[in-house]
């Protein structure tokens, strides 16, 4: 017999644990690949959590920083709403014990991150707020009793009913054995795409499967050509490449060539504190060209480096290098997909009994180009208003006959040889050629393929690269060599998939938060 879970919750990142805390006295259940905690990339966040916490700042100020970062493409609706729920939601994490930093007088300890007009980032021990969260929100789910956890389960496939409404997943065990579990509602919890790039700071299962689960049943996807590099990953040859966080340019960090010169004047007349996507293809000029790239905390922060950024100076010492005596190399690295399942304000979808929040939706807070610390921001906000959207609600009876079909896994050679494409054809600097060529590549493996049994690494990263060839001009993260200022009118992408491809739509009939706000 197969099983049933009333809410069913997919992920168990940041995102997915908060919703399900939120939810109670309601009762859900979380599946996730790996123990709570582990492969979730909310736990290897450093920076922190935005909010407007500081007297001198306010949610309106947090709004425009995020609208102006986002290049044109953020919602101001949904900026607004998430800066102006940031100080409850962090009053909250500290409610589950989440030690933030504090001044000496008793006062949030904040940051300053790029394209932040003011100190806003709450963090934990410098650099180990992902951890801190996500620690304190493992032990309230475990002590819980309105949620069941099942480790061991990653989605495969959504079921669809008769009418297209979603009514479950097809959930497949470590052993490769896939079972139906049917659920009133299902919310995708599942994080990131950045697994799909040679260089990501990403766990590398993080591979935007949820939006091509979405995708093959009909939902609408958004801005999927937006992915966020961060400017200084650890360039040690790790694979996932480890963070050096912009809180450290905060600091006064500075980034240097081979011979010590400082490079961001050059590029910017921001310099370190740019917004990422243009320090992004600084470092990624620097680091191709024989002057490379560095990141200095010398002389700005000095032996301080070891106890008020322990993951980073741990990072470097482990990879033969002493940041209190020789710069850091840096290299860009994925990092953020700014786009995905597209939602309401309340985390809907368009299909029925489908929700997304955290990375794997595109709620319209993050355009272009995400404001550093906006997305743990972004989760905890949505989770919230997911919970009280669902909790006492009366949700459609279990459909017993929706069906899901799982497609073929991708082998381990063709996954790194589509990593390696995707870094260097649709990476942080992207062309005509590049994608073109890399689409030709797609087609090639694709075709091997029943349309059913496509890999979904293979069908997310084509509709990566065809949302990058039809956006002839540069934007956030989205740069073209051949194209490289921005039209004069920002315009979103909107999709979704009609017989066996995709759709490109200017704009949904009516906006979904015009939607819910009417
Ligand atoms: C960082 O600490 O630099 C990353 C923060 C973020 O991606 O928001």
């Amino acid at each position: 017999m197969s099983e049933r879970a009333d809410i069913l919750i997919v992920g168990a990142g940041l995102a997915g644990l908060f919703l399900a805390l939120r939810l109670a006295p309601r009762k859900c259940t979380v599946i996730c690949p790996a123990p709570i905690g582990q492969a979730a990339s909310s736990t290897w966040a450093q920076g922190g959590l935005a909010a407007a916490l500081s007297p001198d700042d306010s949610p309106e100020d947090h709004a425009r920083d995020t609208v102006l970062a986002g290049d044109g493409l953020v919602d101001p609706v949904t900026a607004q709403l998430i800066a102006e729920a940031g100080p409850k939601r962090v009053r909250d994490l500290i409610a589950l014990g989440v030690p933030f930093d504090r001044t000496p007088e008793g006062a949030l300890a904040l940051s300053l991150e790029a394209a932040h007009s003011k100190p806003r980032v709450a963090r934990v021990a410098g650099d180990l707020a992902g951890k801190a969260i996500m620690e304190a929100i493992a032990a309230a789910v475990n002590a819980a009793e309105h949620i069941e956890i099942r480790d061991g389960l990653k989605a495969v496939s959504l079921l669809t009913g008769k009418k297209g409404q979603v009514a479950g997943i097809l959930a497949e065990n470590s052993d490769g054995e896939t079972a139906p579990i049917h659920a009133r509602e299902t919310v995708f919890c599942t994080g990131g795409s950045g697994g799909l790039f040679r260089v990501t700071t990403n766990p590398r299962e993080s591979r935007g499967d949820a939006i091509a689960m979405a995708y093959e049943v009909g939902a609408l996807l958004s801005d999927l050509e937006f992915i966020q590099f961060h400017p200084t990953a650890i360039d040690i040859d790790r694979d996932p490449a480890p963070l050096a966080t912009e809180a450290l340019r905060g600091e006064g960090a500075r980034l240097i060539n081979k011979d010590g010169t400082l490079f961001m004047p050059r590029h910017d007349p921001e310099g370190e504190l740019a917004p990422r996507d243009r320090v992004a293809r600084a470092v990624h000029i620097e680091a191709l060209s024989d002057r490379k790239a560095f990141l200095d905390t010398r002389e700005t922060i000095g032996d301080e480096i070891e106890h008020h950024f322990p993951t980073v100076f741990a990072t470097c010492m482990s990879g033969g290098i002493d940041p209190r005596i020789a710069p850091i190399p840096v290299a860009p690295a994925a990092h953020y997909h700014m786009g995905g399942i597209v939602t309401d304000l309340w985390g809907r979808t368009t299909l029925k009994g489908l929700s997304a929040c955290g990375e794997c939706s595109s709620t319209g807070a993050h355009g272009a180009n995400r404001l550093a610390s906006n997305s743990l921001l972004e989760a905890v906000v949505y989770a919230a208003r997911i919970a009280d959207r669902l909790r006492d609600s009366d949700l459609p009876e279990f459909d017993l006959d929706a069906e899901g079909h799982a497609p073929e896994a991708l082998d381990d050679e063709t996954l790194q040889a589509l990593r390696a494409e995707m870094a260097v054809s649709c990476g942080v600097v992207r062309s005509e050629d590049s994608l073109s060529n890399l689409s030709e590549w797609l087609d090639a493996k694709m075709t091997a393929y029943a349309e059913a049994d496509i890999p979904r690494a293979l069908v997310v990263s084509d509709l990566i690269v065809k949302s990058a060839l039809r956006r002839t001009e540069s934007r956030g993260g989205h740069f073209r060599s051949d194209f490289p200022t921005a039209a004069a009118k920002a315009e979103r992408t909107f999709l979704y998939k009609h017989g066996v491809a995709p759709v490109f739509i200017d704009t949904p009939d009516q906006t979904l938060s015009e939607k819910v706000s009417a």
